[in-house]
C-alpha cells in the first residue's frame, strides 16, 4: 500500500487516518483505498504512454473496481473506461462518465445491453463475434464506432483462468476469421470500423508477452487504432516481483514502433495494476484458537476474497494495530465461510493476536470487491477512499435489509 505508515502507537495509518478509526467509523470488513496512490498510478499510465507514443489512450478496466466513486475518479483523471456489461454501463453513467469515453466489451452481449449502450450514446463497442454483428445490424440507427477483438494466439504465463489470448480462447475471433468480419463492418453504412483489440490475460509478469501480442495484432492489417488490452501483473507477496509500469510501457511501445503504423492510435486497458496495491482490506479478529497451529479468524473471508480460491492468489497480512510488537508466530489467517479453502493467508507472521484486533490484508484493491458475494449470507463490504487525513465512504456496506429486499421483499422488517 502506497501511503501506509505506522503512527507512534503502532497503529497502521492509510492516507493519514488510523485503521482503528476507519474500522470504528465504517465497520469491518472494509476495503480502504489510498486515493493518492490511485491517482499517482493513473498518471504513470497516462503520462507514461503519452510520452512514448504520440497518439495514445488509456482505458480503466472497470471490472477491477466497478464502484461509482472509482468511475468518477478515473474520469476526472482523464481515463477512458472499459465496461463489460449493462451493470457496469449503469454504474459508469451514474458516476457521470461521458458516454463517448466508454468502451463496451464482452463475448455475450445481449440485444437489451447493446440497445441500452447505443441509446446512451456509447463511444465504442468492441465486437466479439458474428452474432453480435447481426444484433448491431438490427439495432443501429446512427453511425457507431467499432473495434474487433481478435485472438492473437499468445498463451499468457499466468493462472489458467486468467489467460485469454491463447488459441482456445472464448474471447474474440481467430485471426483467420477477422478479415471477413472486418469486411462486413466496412461494408455497412452505420458501422465505423476503426481497428482491432486483443487482451492476452491478467496478472502477467513477463513484459515480453505483451510485446509478442503487439507483433501479432499488427499482422491483421493496417488500421487507425490498436487496443492491446490490459494484464500487467502486480506484486502481491514479498517473493513475487512485478515489472514496473514504465518497463511495461517500454516493452509495448518498442514493439509498437517496430510493428504498428506510425500515426496510429495505441490503446491499453489496465485494471489490476491501477487499483490492486492502493487497496487494503481491514478485518476484525473474532477468535484466536491454538490447536497445534494458531488459527486467527476474522469477520470476513472467501466471500470477499474470491481470488484465494479462483486463482490461488497468495496475499500478505499484518496485525494492523500492533505494528510495534515483535512477531512471535506464523498464523493461519482464516475467514468465516464454511469452506476449508477459506484460508486468507497460510502462514502470516504476527505478534500474539487478540479478539478485537485489526488485520490488514494488503494489495487487495483489484477484483476482490467486485467478486464478493453473499455466500453464507455474507454482506458485501463497504469501500472507503482516504487522502490527506480524510476518509470518505464511496460504496456503503450491504445490509440485512438489502439481502431481504432481494429474497423476501414482502417480509415486514429485519431482525435486529
Ligand atoms: N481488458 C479486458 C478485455 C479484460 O478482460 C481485462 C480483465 C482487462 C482489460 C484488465 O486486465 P488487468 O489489467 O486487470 O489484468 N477475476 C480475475 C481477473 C480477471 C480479469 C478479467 N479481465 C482475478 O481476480 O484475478
Amino acid at each position: 500500500p502506497e501511503e501506509a505508515t505506522a503512527s507512534g502507537d503502532g497503529v497502521l495509518e492509510i492516507g493519514g487516518v488510523a485503521v482503528t478509526e476507519l474500522a470504528e467509523r465504517f465497520g469491518t470488513p472494509l476495503h480502504v483505498y489510498d486515493e493518492v496512490g490511485l491517482r499517482r498510478q493513473i498518471r504513470r499510465f497516462i503520462d507514461g504512454l503519452g510520452e512514448r507514443w504520440p497518439d495514445s489512450e488509456v482505458l480503466f478496466a472497470s471490472k477491477s473496481l466497478p464502484a461509482v466513486g472509482m468511475y468518477r475518479l478515473a474520469h476526472e483523471e482523464g481515463l477512458s473506461i472499459d465496461i463489460a456489461g449493462g451493470g457496469e454501463l449503469q454504474l459508469a453513467l451514474a458516476a457521470g462518465v461521458d458516454p463517448a469515453r466508454l468502451y463496451f466489451h464482452g463475448n455475450a452481449k445481449t440485444d437489451a445491453e447493446l440497445q441500452m449502450a447505443v441509446d446512451a450514446g456509447i463511444g465504442t463497442i468492441i465486437v466479439d463475434n458474428d452474432d453480435e454483428l447481426d444484433r448491431l445490424e438490427r439495432i443501429l440507427v446512427r453511425p457507431q464506432r467499432l473495434l474487433l477483438r481478435v485472438i492473437p494466439g499468445v498463451e499468457a504465463k499466468t493462472h489458467v483462468s486468467q489467460a485469454t489470448g491463447g488459441s482456445g480462447s472464448k474471447f474474440g475471433l481467430p485471426m483467420d476469421q477477422a478479415e471477413r468480419a472486418i469486411a462486413r463492418m466496412q461494408a455497412h453504412p452505420l458501422m465505423e470500423f476503426v481497428g482491432v483489440h486483443l487482451h492476452i490475460g491478467s496478472q502477467i509478469l513477463d513484459t515480453a508477452q505483451f510485446a509478442e501480442a503487439v507483433g501479432k495484432i499488427s499482422t491483421v492489417g493496417t488500421f487507425s487504432t490498436y487496443d492491446v488490452g490490459g494484464g500487467l501483473g502486480v506484486s502481491y507477496t514479498y517473493d513475487e516481483q512485478a515489472p514496473s509500469v514504465e518497463s511495461y510501457l517500454d516493452a509495448i511501445v518498442a514493439a509498437a514502433r517496430e510493428h504498428l503504423p506510425a500515426g496510429s492510435r495505441l490503446m491499453i486497458e489496465p485494471g489490476r495494476s491501477i487499483v490492486a496495491r492502493a487497496g487494503v482490506t481491514l478485518y476484525r479478529v473474532t477468535s484466536v484458537k491454538r490447536t497445534g497451529r494458531t488459527f486467527v479468524a476474522v469477520d470476513g473471508g472467501l466471500a470477499d476474497q474470491m481470488d484465494i480460491a479462483l486463482t490461488q492468489q497468495r496475499y500478505e497480512a499484518l496485525l494492523a494495530d500492533r505494528l510495534l510488537e515483535p512477531w512471535s508466530e506464523s498464523v493461519q489467517l482464516v475467514g468465516r465461510q464454511c469452506e476449508s479453502g477459506d484460508l486468507l493467508v497460510d502462514g502470516a507472521p504476527m505478534p500474539p493476536a487478540h479478539v478485537g484486533d485489526l488485520v490488514a490484508m494488503t494489495a487487495t484493491g483489484a477484483y476482490a470487491y467486485t467478486m464478493s458475494n453473499n455466500y453464507n449470507g455474507a454482506l458485501k463490504p463497504a469501500i472507503v477512499f482516504v487522502s490527506d487525513g480524510e476518509a470518505r465512504l464511496v460504496t456503503r456496506r450491504e445490509t440485512y435489509a438489502d439481502l431481504l429486499a432481494t429474497h423476501a421483499p414482502a417480509r415486514a422488517g429485519v431482525l435486529v
